[in-house]
Order: structure tokens, then C-alpha cells, then sequence
């Protein structure tokens, strides 16, 4: 039916492009709201994206490639987020560079995977240039190897699979084998603002979300070092330690647990040390800012997110290990992928890294842009949005209307508009987002500081200005002074 010069509705190598510029074309001729969001209550807006695409169920019939892809590209242009606008400001979600799309959807094309040589050879050895070129960054020897995941949170959750298993074999004990028998009352450290991935890993792991020791932090959100040194002292009698998760780079306030001295604690009591550099791990493009993550070479295990600091679309999750061979608590031979003869003759992928089977070749996009803009490209985009990130703090600091609570450390800045009844402040900070996310103006985050609601600005947009942020700012006070005047009417 189909042949190699007329493939159909297939996407061979070569193919498919024509899709591609229809799509894109759509997207250019979209009805952009002018804000980062559709205006409108989540449901309304939820409701008018199933409605253009016809009510429920499949559709009988096909609309035909071109008018399917003319109308998705317009209801996602003009019901999305759009994270290129300059008032966007909410989440560790940067606007993808277009090299790493287009190069995405290449990877896509050929529909090449990663787990098997004949899935895709091109793929497993881009995979492997990405992956030396990030682990030569992170101050890594040659021993060393990693893996692309689905993003932190696999991440972490992979390395502690990794630490759980060394635990237990230093027991003598299979943890691969007999599960969490094999390790009895485990224990993980992390400061207490480290990412719930770590707990949720605990959890799936089997060794459970009781196992988590959250230790203390000094006023930076920086784990204090000798509160880890006590709490591994304190161990109780049969409780085994797993890991010591060290983040670089917190979510809300991008600050980074002191490396060096708690590489040297993990070390001393013999415990696997992880380091969380999701959002941190860019840090290293940076010639200014890569003291930032210094010691990050002493772990064991690193989570570096390039679809955050990166310009990546998702996924772009990697982890790396200090010691190639950690990975074999993950490796499998199996009879129809990677046969043992078929392998030791070099057919082999990276199905024994991962605890996926089929996987996108997500290296693809990085490397596409690793080529176009190099590690000093990605460096001053790094910079810029970090010295936009110390405009913003400044432009707060000097606003009597607002109150700073964590400054610039990579990009992100903290803060409470302030409200006349501080009784109120909660309540006011968390309904004024609501209020800017209805109308669609401005996409700011939010988070809770010692138990308080707070506004959060995360500035990966590096065309964005200081111009960009006056206006972002003067919103969010119109939109606490409202709040306000609310709140007041509907008490008095
Ligand atoms: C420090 C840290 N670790 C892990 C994650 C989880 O990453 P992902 O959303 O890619 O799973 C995040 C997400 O923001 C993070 O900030």
C-alpha cells in the first residue's frame, strides 16, 4: 500500500515534515491571549479546550492530518501557557529553545529508542556524548556513566534504587532479590526543603516515607552539617542508612546544601551520597555561577534537569553516577532485547540503566543544542536570567507595597505582598495569584516560608527585562489591592 517514496501517513527519515510546517504555521497564526494564561475560571477554560475538540469519545472519522494538527496547534496556542511571555514567572519551566524542538521532533521521526542497539544505534551514542560531556561538567572521571530519565523525580528515585541496593549488599543481602526484607529499618537523609520526589521515592522503594530524616536547616535553606553529623551518630541500633540526598539548588529559593562538608560526613559513615541538582545542575554552564554547586563531584549520584535550567522542552532528566558500575543493580539480559552472546559481540543498549524498557532518545534535543549554542551559550542565558532575578529582588526590596523574604540566589526570588490586617496575609498573597491566574495577566508562583503563604517569581525567560518585571510587579500589587478592598467589604 505504502511505498519508501510515498510513505503514507508514516513518518519515515525525511518524512513527516510537512506536518511540521503546517503546525507551525497554525501556531503562528494562533489567537494569542495577551497574557501567559486564557483568561478565565479553570473550568471554563478546561471546558472551551474539550469543546473544540468535539464533545466526547474518538471521533468516527478522521479530519485528516492537516486540519487535526491545524486545530491543535491552535487550541494549544490559545489555551496554554505560554511560557515565552515575558510576564511569565511561575514555575521551573523555561520556554525551550527552538533548536532543542525542532531536534525533538526529529527524534521523534524516526521513532528510534534507546534500550537496544537495534532500537536505535544513533540514539545510544548520542546518548553517551551527552551524557560524557555532562559528566566531565560535573567534575566526573572516566568511570563514570549516566542515564537520561523522565526527569527529577525518576531521577531520584533511580539513585536511591541504587543506594538502597549498595546498602543491602553491604550487608550481604540481595535487595534486588528479596525487596525490602532485605534492609530493615532504613534510613535517608535530606535537609527539611528538600524535594517530596525524595519521599515518594522512600515510598516506592519499599523502604517507606517513615524512613526519611529530615535535617535541619541554617537560614539559607542550606543543610547544616553538623546536624547531619548528629543525626548519623544517633543512629538507633538496626537502623541502616541508605543515603544522605544533598540538594543543590532548592526548589523555592535555589540556594545549595554546603557539598564539600557533606561529602566528607557520607564519606566517614560509609553512606551513599546523592545530590538533588535538578534545578542547580545548570549552574555548571555558567562560568559566574558554577562555585555555586562547588564539591557536587564528591557524590555518588547526581539528578541534573535540563528541561529546567537548560532551555529543554521535557523531558530532559539525567542521572549520573561517580562509579560506572553502580548501575548493576539495574542490569538485565533478556532473551528478546539483549541476549548475553548478542551482547558480549556489542549489540547492547542502555536497557540496563534504566528502569524504563522503551525509551525516547531525549539526548537528542540537548545534544542539538549542546552543537548550536555550546556550554558558554547556556552560560549567559543562565547569567541573564540570574542577574533579571537580582533586578527583581532589588525592584521589591524598594517597594514599601511588598516584602522580600528569600533574595536572588539562582533564579528565583520570595516575597509577600504586604496586607494592611496581617491576620490576612495568607489568605490575600494566595487569593491575589488566583486573581492574576483567572485574568490571565501574569503567571507567578507560590509557596509557603515557616508556615506562611508567599508569591514566587522562577525568571527562566531570558529575553524578559526589568521593564518586563516594573509591569509584572505593578500587577501584583493592583491585584493584592483588590484582593484587599474584598476582603474588607465582605468583613465589614
Ligand atoms: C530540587 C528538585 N528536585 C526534583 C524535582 C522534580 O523534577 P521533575 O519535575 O523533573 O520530576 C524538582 C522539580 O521542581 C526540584 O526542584
Amino acid at each position: 500500500m505504502f511505498s519508501a517514496t510515498d510513505p503514507g501517513p508514516l513518518a519515515g527519515t525525511g518524512a513527516g515534515f510537512t506536518e511540521l510546517t503546517t503546525c507551525a504555521d497554525a501556531v503562528s497564526g494562533a489567537k494569542r491571549p495577551a497574557g501567559p494564561l486564557p483568561a478565565g475560571d479553570p473550568a471554563e477554560v478546561l471546558a472551551a479546550v474539550l469543546a473544540r475538540l468535539g464533545g466526547d469519545g474518538l471521533p468516527e472519522r478522521g479530519l485528516g492530518s492537516a486540519a487535526a494538527l491545524d486545530l491543535l496547534a491552535r487550541v494549544l496556542g490559545e489555551h496554554g501557557a505560554d511560557l515565552a511571555h515575558p510576564l511569565a514567572a511561575a514555575h521551573l519551566q523555561p520556554p525551550p529553545l527552538s533548536v532543542a524542538v525542532a531536534a525533538d521532533a526529529l527524534a521523534s521521526t524516526g521513532n528510534n529508542s534507546v534500550d537496544t542497539y537495534d532500537s536505535g544505534p544513533a540514539s545510544i551514542a548520542v546518548e553517551r556524548w551527552v551524557v560524557t560531556g555532562l559528566a566531565a561538567l560535573a567534575g566526573y572521571g572516566p568511570g563514570s556513566a549516566g542515564v537520561f530519565t523522565p526527569g527529577g523525580t525518576l531521577s531520584n528515585l533511580t539513585a536511591l534504587l541504587l543506594a538502597r541496593d549498595v546498602a543491602a549488599a553491604g550487608r550481604g543481602l540481595d535487595a534486588r532479590r528479596d525487596g525490602v526484607a532485605a534492609l530493615p529499618r532504613p534510613v535517608v537523609f535530606c535537609s527539611r526543603v528538600a524535594h517530596f520526589s525524595v519521599h515518594r521515592a522512600c515510598a516506592v522503594l519499599g523502604l517507606g516515607e517513615a524512613a526519611v530524616r529530615a535535617v535541619e536547616v541554617d537560614a539559607e535553606h542550606r543543610m547544616l552539617p553538623g546536624a547531619l553529623e548528629e543525626a548519623l551518630t544517633r543512629l538507633a541500633e538496626g537502623e541502616t542508612p541508605v543515603a544522605v540526598v544533598a540538594t543543590a539548588g532548592t526548589t523555592d529559593f535555589g540556594t545549595v546544601d554546603p557539598l564539600r562538608p557533606l561529602a566528607e560526613i557520607a564519606r566517614r559513615h560509609g553512606v551513599w551520597l546523592h545530590v538533588d541538582a535538578a534545578y542547580g545542575f545548570g549552574a555548571l554552564f555558567s562560568r559566574r555561577l558554577a562555585g555555586r554547586v562547588d564539591g557536587i563531584a564528591l557524590a555518588d549520584s547526581i539528578t541534573a534537569d535540563l528541561h529546567k535550567i537548560g532551555w529543554q522542552p521535557a523531558a530532559a532528566g539525567v542521572l549520573l553516577v561517580r562509579d560506572g558500575t553502580s548501575f548493576a543493580a539495574l542490569d538485565r539480559s533478556v532473551a528478546y532485547l539483549n541476549p548475553e552472546d548478542d551482547r558480549t559481540q556489542g549489540y547492547d543498549g542502555a536497557l540496563g540503566r534504566s528502569l524504563q524498557t522503551t525509551r525516547r532518545p531525549d539526548a537528542v534535543k540537548v545534544a542539538a543544542t549542546f552543537l548550536a549554542h555550546g556550554r558558554a551559550g547556556l552560560g549567559e542565558l543562565l547569567d541573564r536570567c540570574h542577574e533579571l532575578t537580582r533586578r527583581a529582588e532589588a525592584l521589591i526590596s524598594a517597594d514599601d507595597r511588598l516584602e522580600l523574604v528569600a533574595g536572588a540566589h539562582l533564579t528565583t526570588v520570595v516575597f509577600r505582598y504586604l496586607v494592611r490586617d496581617p491576620a490576612r496575609s495568607g489568605a490575600v498573597n494566595a487569593e491575589l495569584r488566583r486573581r492574576l491566574l483567572r485574568s490571565g495577566d501574569a503567571l507567578i508562583g507560590r509557596t509557603d516560608v515557616a508556615g506562611r503563604t508567599c508569591l514566587k517569581l522562577t525568571l527562566l525567560n531570558p529575553a524578559a527585562t526589568e521593564a518586563d518585571l516594573v509591569d509584572l510587579l505593578a500587577l501584583v500589587r493592583q491585584a493584592g489591592a483588590a484582593t484587599e478592598d474584598l476582603f474588607e467589604e465582605g468583613a465589614a
